[in-house]
């Protein structure tokens, strides 16, 4: 019999699981883009495949890719850093900046990897509240500082999976009054604006003028590249050259960088898709009001709604009538009726419904118009279904 017992700590943390059937039609669940690669991306990562070089490590710390984007986000090469996703840049802030008996902040609820992240770098988790429909309250979260003393506060803005964007005004006012490093997770904010690199939008527009944070983003989400996990970052000098210290070599692949590369100088295409990604979410805005939900305003590729009261108990009936095994309030059975029947559909979104803080929410990202249709369609005959009950 094999006798082993893992790092202390790990018997707290469960492996990172969501529901999913392996043959979805529409697959919803995991805020990616739902279009592939725009062709003339796909055509120009082809011309370089004779002559690339399978056979080498990537450049060590992907420096050319950082070369590539200092220049577009006009800061200096050696202040950015390259991640296999951001969520690779997210773990290691947490062991850069986090560590026994120091305390990792990140809003609530939110990105559910913060907490995880927190406990692998053997810190300890703390989660602050953001406001009842789901924005940060900067004053509060700086008198949570103040009080819990993080060596770590992570925002997350726009919030996942909420969606809400909360103004730079709040950003700012946070950077200025809290003492430990910040992390901007800005992995939605081309949703926001895509162009806004430098404006109005985004923290990265306040590197020159506080420098006790960095800002991450990634190729995941409004770039379309989640396959080949890219993510990056920026921020202050000093923090940057914490982040390289726990950052291995060769850490994100050749190939990875190639495409980003490519996709990153077309910001036509980034543009368009963004745009068409923002009236597919008007539209859906729309079709899951007028059907009764309930939603949290969202600046990114995804919605999350919940049933309203009245639909709640219309569901809830529904969902027993037809044999559902059900259990919690009726907001909680709705959100499992909807779920289900979605799945039973091949419809694949992100099942909220048991979160605490969110009862009977399901997470929807935005796919294409024709897949968004049969969705609201879907959902429309659900409801439906449960008023006629
Ligand atoms: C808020 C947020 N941050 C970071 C990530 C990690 O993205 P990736 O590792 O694909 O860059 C995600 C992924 O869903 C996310 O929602």
């Amino acid at each position: 019999m094999l006798k082993f017992k893992p790092r202390s700590g790990l018997e707290q943390i469960e492996e990172y699981k969501v529901a999913t059937v392996p043959d979805a039609d529409i697959i919803v669940n995991a805020n990616e883009t739902n279009w592939p690669l725009a062709p003339s991306a796909v055509n120009k990562i082809k011309e370089q495949l004779d002559n690339f070089a399978f056979n080498r490590y990537p450049p060590m710390h992907a420096e050319s890719m950082c070369q590539i984007l200092a220049q577009g986000l006009r800061v200096d090469p050696d202040t950015v850093i390259l991640g296999n996703g951001s969520s690779e840049l997210l773990e290691k802030a947490c062991y850069a900046f986090g560590g026994v008996g120091r305390k990792i902040a990140f809003p609530y609820p939110s990105f559910s990897m913060y907490q995880e992240y927190a406990q692998l770098a053997d810190s300890i988790p703390a989660p602050y509240p953001l406001t009842k429909d789901g924005y940060v309250d900067g004053e509060a979260v700086i008198e949570f500082c103040r009080k819990e003393k993080p060596a770590l506060l992570i925002i997350c803005n726009p919030n996942n999976p909420t969606g809400n964007y909360t103004p730079l005004a709040v950003m700012e006012k946070i950077l200025a009054n809290v003492e430990c490093p910040v992390i901007m997770d800005e992995a939605y904010m081309e949703f926001v604006d895509p162009e806004d690199k430098l404006g109005r939008f985004s923290t990265l527009s306040l590197l020159n003028e506080y420098d006790n944070f960095l800002c991450f983003r990634t190729f995941s989400k409004a770039y379309g590249l989640a396959g080949l996990r890219v993510g990056y970052g920026t921020g202050s000098p000093v923090l940057i050259k914490v982040m390289q210290k726990v950052l291995l070599p060769y850490h994100v692949n050749a190939f990875s960088l190639l495409a980003a590369q490519i996709v990153y100088q077309e910001p036509e295409l980034l543009k368009s898709r963004v745009s068409m990604i923002i009236d597919e979410r008007n539209k859906m805005n729309k079709a899951l009001t007028e059907l009764g939900f309930r939603l949290y305003p969202s600046s990114t590729n995804f919605i999350m709604f919940l049933p309203s009261e009245e639909l709640a108990f219309s569901l809830a009936k529904y969902g027993i009538r037809q044999g559902y095994k059900l259990e919690g309030g009726n907001e909680v059975m709705a959100g499992a009726v909807v779920f289900s029947q979605l799945l039973g559909a091949k419809i694949l979104v992100r099942d909220f419904t048991r979160h605490p803080a969110l009862p009977g929410a399901i997470r929807l990202s935005l796919g294409t118009a024709d897949e968004n249709e049969k969705i609201a369609a879907l959902l429309k005959e659900i409801c439906t279904s449960a008023r006629e009950a």
